[in-house]
């Protein structure tokens, strides 16, 4: 399958996108943090907290869901919690792993649609053109392994400079 045909590259912030899942760029502790962490608790709710609360954190490249409660544009919260950055042949492994086991969860929940921030990019200090690789070639690798799911992939880019990094992630 050619990239384009399951994924949408889009500028905004994922709290506003309108998918089945949107996807927090969390810590271990899952219980919020600054950045698009912060943005999804303070738009959810305490509820969303609470929640939090009970799934005992979460493995860097692992994903836990929750409801998205105030946030009433998406039904679930997909929570990941990507690698911060170190320059190791793990960086790369531990982001594909939050796109794929974030698809998985969105599958096991008859999500059509799921709306990705750029994990890692931020406070967490992943290059942006190694990243938007990275998401890629994870979520391609995933809808080929996957071809029956009917799921739509949208690449929030909260910055132009993340825009960029996915017009040329995409043209390579
Ligand atoms: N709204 C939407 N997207 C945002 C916002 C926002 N307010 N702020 C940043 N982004 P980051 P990380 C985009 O730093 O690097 C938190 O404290 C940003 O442009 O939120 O994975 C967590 O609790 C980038 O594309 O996440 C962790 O401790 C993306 O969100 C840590 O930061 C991710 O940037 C995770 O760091």
């Amino acid at each position: 399958m050619k990239i384009t045909e399951c994924i949408t590259v889009v500028r905004g912030s994922v709290v506003e996108m309108k998918a089945d899942a949107i996807v927090n760029a969390a810590n271990n502790s899952l219980l919020g943090g600054g950045g698009v962490d912060g943005a999804i608790h303070r738009a959810a709710g305490p509820e969303l907290l609470a929640e939090c609360r009970t799934l005992h954190g979460c493995a860097t490249g692992d994903a836990k869901i929750t409801k998205a409660y105030n946030i009433s544009n998406a039904k679930y919260i997909i929570h990941t919690v990507g690698p911060v950055y170190s320059g190791t042949k793990e960086d790369p492994e531990l982001l594909a792993s939050c796109y794929t086991r974030s698809l998985d969860l969105a599958l096991q929940h008859g999500c059509g649609s799921i709306a990705f921030p750029g994990i890692s990019t931020g406070v967490y200090g992943y290059p942006l053109d190694e990243a938007a690789n990275v998401s890629l070639e994870a979520v391609s690798g995933w809808m080929n392994a996957h071809p029956d799911a009917g799921i739509r992939v949208y690449f929030c880019c909260f910055r132009e400079t993340e825009m960029e990094a996915y017009r040329r992630g995409i043209k390579e």
